[in-house]
């Protein structure tokens, strides 16, 4: 396994059916090292986030620590989204109590020892949920800046608009302060927006070929999707839903599937109507530093044919 790996990373996340894919897929990808999940408030309360972490461990056999992380954004109430994802989180498989054990040690404590302990430039922060945890690593402990390699991180929109407000994307407006310090942290920044998100969508013959794989994993994906779908598939009148935070961890394994280009993105924290909106300065039209590379074209289909080919390994003999 260590002579494939290429990056070593932490995912921050708040299962969520597409978090829990986007789990699935690093944990099948011999070129990411995962070093630890830390969870956080969002699609759900941080206690079913953990849990729900902790049950897709389990499912796909990783033994990857789990950390629980910041149970409420920095500022903001917390928003949750159970009208998208269902009361469990990730509504489209059974719940159970996990094996895999919540780990002691606060999710922002590991993300900065972890860091700390780390050579300069050589960890991956893979954010796929609110940016709680990441703003408050960052703020309680700068010193782990240098450590840091890059943040890949799904949130925000451009052309897309928001999803949660006319003007906001939920993970960024859940907690625009943690995302503001993020977004001005000065540390490499890869964005998956929903200008990219909305364009892998789960089309029926989609996930009729992950469910023909016949693998736990595989099954457990198509379960969830089939929940997950149905709430922008009427919204958008679309094919299929979104698979947004497995974008993150495919852009690691397969950059070439991806189009971005770097420009300036910054963070409304102040205005009421606009919270959490990113603003996103495609044409450089300021002289502000292009501090994100704004991804907004993906092969939808090599997308699909990549997380396909990754669920199938989970069907190889054990
Ligand atoms: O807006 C989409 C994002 O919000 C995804 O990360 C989804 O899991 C939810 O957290
Ligand atoms: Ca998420």
């Amino acid at each position: 396994r260590s002579d494939f790996v290429t990056h070593r990373i932490i995912i921050d996340c708040d299962p969520g059916q597409d978090d829990a894919v986007a789990l699935f897929l690093a944990f099948a990808s011999p070129e990411l090292d995962v070093l630890g999940i830390t969870t956080v408030g969002g699609n759900v309360p941080l206690e079913l986030t953990h849990r729900n972490a902790r049950m897709m461990c389990d499912i796909a056999g990783s033994d990857v620590p789990v950390h629980a992380g910041c149970d409420k954004p920095m500022r903001q109430p917390l928003r949750t989204a159970e009208y998208i994802h269902g009361e469990t989180g990730i509504n489209g498989i059974d719940v159970f109590d996990p094996v895999t054990p919540l780990q002691a040690q606060h999710g922002v404590d590991f993300i900065i020892e972890t860091l700390l302990a780390a050579d300069d430039d050589s960890i991956i922060l893979v954010p796929t949920g609110p940016l709680t945890n990441i703003g408050t690593a960052i703020d309680s402990e700068p010193a782990i800046l240098a450590k840091i390699e890059r943040i890949v991180l799904m949130g925000g929109a451009m052309r897309e608009g928001g999803n949660r407000t006319p003007s906001a994307e939920f993970n960024i407006l859940v907690d625009p302060e943690a995302a503001d310090i993020v977004f001005r942290c000065g540390r490499p920044i890869t964005q998956m927006g929903l200008d990219v998100t909305h364009q892998v969508l789960s089309t029926k013959e989609r996930v009729d070929r992950i469910r023909a794989l016949g693998n736990p994993v595989a099954d457990a994906t198509a379960g969830m999707i089939g929940f997950f779908e149905r709430y922008d598939m009427s919204k958008y009148a679309a094919p299929g839903a979104p698979l947004h935070d497995p974008c993150t961890v495919a852009w690691l394994i397969r950059p070439e599937l991806f189009t971005g280009k770097d420009c300036n993105i910054a963070i409304e924290t102040q205005s009421e109507l606009t919270l959490g909106h990113t603003a996103v300065d495609f044409w450089h039209v300021t002289d502000r530093p292009r501090n994100v590379h704004w991804v907004y074209q993906v092969d939808s289909d090599g997308f699909y044919d990549l997380l396909t080919e990754r669920l199938a390994t989970y069907g190889d003999a054990a």
